[in-house]
């Protein structure tokens, strides 16, 4: 959600803002602008729409010379998504020129003092208060100044900020959104992630709540918000530029799906040994696991579905209760956490503003938090008191499938661990439990070898204006995932329900070709779910199954199924969820549609 790239260095800075802007673009925008400094000026170049727009009008940055730039792709929350209210912002005098991302809370405020003494406004966003604020209380030193309009704005933000009395220097800060800085031979960058950076550089700085940065091209310095120097040490990215990139796929989603067997073996095998489930970075003795008497399961979107999904498996294994919420609401409810309760927050970016607030809730009271973080020192990933990574690499498509994917077998290994530990399951089902968990990968490669029906089932619908996912159980957990992707990407309007729901008022939108993803995979309900196949089938609905290979008998109340291969139940989201993110996939490039870059959605949600 919004992107900054910033330079400073001996090369032309647009070609490289452009560059590491592409790389952001998974982030979701609307539009995108860059201010170059040529040594006399700061010129700005803006539109709404792709980046490809900016391209054009600046000849992949050939237009705009000069060897210090900001950029910036929006994800527009003040002011509609247009050429004015694209960043970067100017004060009036043209003289200082500010990005941004993240949401300034205080606007408003702010810009009726600046009003009030004769600032003048041209576009509709809390960023160009920022631009006029620091030209305000400029001093001549911009990291006083940065310091001076930190004391006086409420809410978050990144900035790249230029000073045209400054020609050697560009300045970044941060407070709650993501922000790195990184160093090559070349020059210095600013960046919201790491992809952006990349090619130039491997070692980066991770931008700590309320630091400010001086970068020049040789140097960065590091300030607090008192203006002390501070000292940081660099993190080596370990993981490949290549990573990054769609390697041969048509899009980055396909990528990712295909990229789900290596991630459960990379998620996996680090924390299975000697015939048993190690989590070290849980720190938790056996006498600490027998003491936890509730988790609070915690996050936003796919996570939250892999929470719901954890919430079936951890109280149905180790029978200890999970309550799940969406970040949104935690952090606002003013939820009752108990002695013996433990909070478990879930992000594949460890940006997600409402799952950072969620985790910062639950810190203030005193409750252990622990991650499950794709992204290495994100924010959740360092403010969390205990972090589980799951190993997915860098994901691109907006639609996430491999961290979700990794998530549940985070999710998996901590249900199975406790109830050993709690004594829930023998020794016997915890090793046969392992063997299923290691069988997955390639149970997930069969099923993904087995596009092409996926394929030719989804073009039939790509006219489809609803479409209902049902199940019960880890089924509807499942479904609420199907759904989300389905609809995520290709526009069509979808639901999913418990199965056992429907009578309660859904039914009475099926109509005669309706389709009904109806899933199956939990052997003990496969008769209540085939009862409500049959019911929606009797109103004209088209009944699509997804279960596993033994349950033939579905067959009579299905128009098409597609068998998973046999696993233990509680592990069957794993290998169901593929065949329906398949579909969702196929819908969206049936239909012509941005697949990787859905409208609306931004891949990381930075702001409330
Ligand atoms: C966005 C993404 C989703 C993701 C959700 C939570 O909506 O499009 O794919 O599930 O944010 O993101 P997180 O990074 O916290 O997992």
């Amino acid at each position: 959600m919004c992107g900054i790239v910033g330079y400073i260095g001996t090369r032309q800075a647009a070609p490289i803002i452009l560059d590491g802007l592409a790389k952001l673009e998974y982030r979701g925008y609307d539009s995108a602008g860059m201010a170059i400094y040529d040594g006399e000026e700061i010129h700005i170049t803006k539109s709404v729409g792709r980046l490809k727009v900016l391209e054009e009008l600046t000849h992949g940055g050939a237009t705009m010379p000069g060897m210090i730039g900001i950029g910036h792709t929006r994800w527009a929350t003040h002011g509609a998504p247009n050429d004015i209210n694209a960043h970067p912002h100017y004060n009036s005098e043209h003289t200082i020129a500010v990005v941004h991302n993240g949401i300034i809370e205080n606007y408003l405020q702010l810009k009726k003092k600046l009003t009030d003494r004769g600032y003048e406004f041209v576009s509709e966003t809390d960023t160009e208060i920022l631009a006029q604020m620091l030209d305000y209380y400029y001093t001549g030193n911009p990291i006083e100044t940065i310091a001076k309009v930190m004391h006086r704005v409420e809410g978050s933000y990144a900035l790249g900020i230029i000073f045209a009395d400054h020609p050697d220097e560009v300045f970044a800060v941060r407070k709650d959104s993501p922000l790195i800085v990184g160093q090559s031979v070349d020059g210095c960058f600013i960046a919201s992630d790491v992809p952006a950076v990349l090619k130039y550089t491997r070692q980066v700085y991770f931008v700590e709540n309320e630091e400010i940065v001086r970068l020049r091209a040789d140097h960065m310095h590091f300030y607090n918000v008192d203006v002390e120097e501070i000292a940081k040490a660099p993190v080596t990215i370990e993981w490949d530029a290549n990573a990054a990139e769609k390697a041969g796929y048509e899009h980055f989603m396909l990528k990712e799906m295909y990229e789900q067997p290596k991630t459960i073996r990379e998620t996996l095998s680090p924390r299975l040994r000697d015939r048993d489930v190690v989590i070290d970075e849980l720190q938790m003795s056996v006498e600490d696991i027998r003491a936890v008497r509730k988790f609070h399961i915690v996050a936003c979107g796919s996570a939250y579905h892999a929470g719901v999904t954890a919430k079936y498996v951890i109280e149905g294994l180790a029978r200890i209760p999970v309550e799940v919420d969406l970040a949104s609401e935690f952090r606002y409810r003013d939820p009752i956490l108990e002695e013996g309760a433990m909070v478990i927050v879930v992000s594949q970016s460890g940006e997600t503003a409402d799952t950072l607030a969620a985790l910062r809730e639950a810190k203030k009271r005193g409750f252990p938090v622990l991650g499950i973080v794709n992204v290495v020192g994100s924010s959740i990933a360092r403010e969390a008191d205990r972090v589980m990574y799951t190993w997915a690499g860098p994901e691109i498509a907006v639609a996430t499938t491999k961290a979700y994917s990794a998530q549940l077998i985070a999710f998996y290994l901590l249900a199975v661990k406790f109830a050993k530990v709690r004594e829930q399951i023998t020794e016997k089902e915890f090793q046969g439990m392992l063997e299923e968990l290691q069988r997955l990968p390639n149970q997930i490669e069969l099923l993904l070898n087995n596009k092409g029906k996926i394929q030719k089932f989804a073009n039939r619908y790509l006219a489809a204006k609803d479409v209902f996912f049902i199940g019960r159980g880890i089924d509807y957990a499942i479904s609420l995932e199907g759904s989300l992707k389905l609809k995520e990407i290709s526009y069509v309007h979808s639901e999913a329900y418990a199965a056992g729901e429907l009578k309660h008022g859904t039914i009475s939108l099926i109509e005669e070709g309706t389709l009904v993803a109806a899933v199956s995979t939990q052997p003990d309900l496969y008769q209540k779910t085939i009862s409500n196949m049959v019911e929606v089938k009797a109103r004209g609905a088209f009944v699509l199954a997804v279960t596993n290979e033994d349950n033939r008998e579905i067959e009579r109340a299905a128009d098409y199924v597609i068998y998973i291969p046999q696993t233990n139940p509680f592990f069957a989201n794993s290998l169901a969820i593929i065949p329906l993110q398949l579909f969702g996939y196929y819908v969206a490039v049936g239909k012509g549609c941005d697949v990787d870059k859905p409208r609306n959605l931004a891949k990381s949600v930075t702001v409330e």
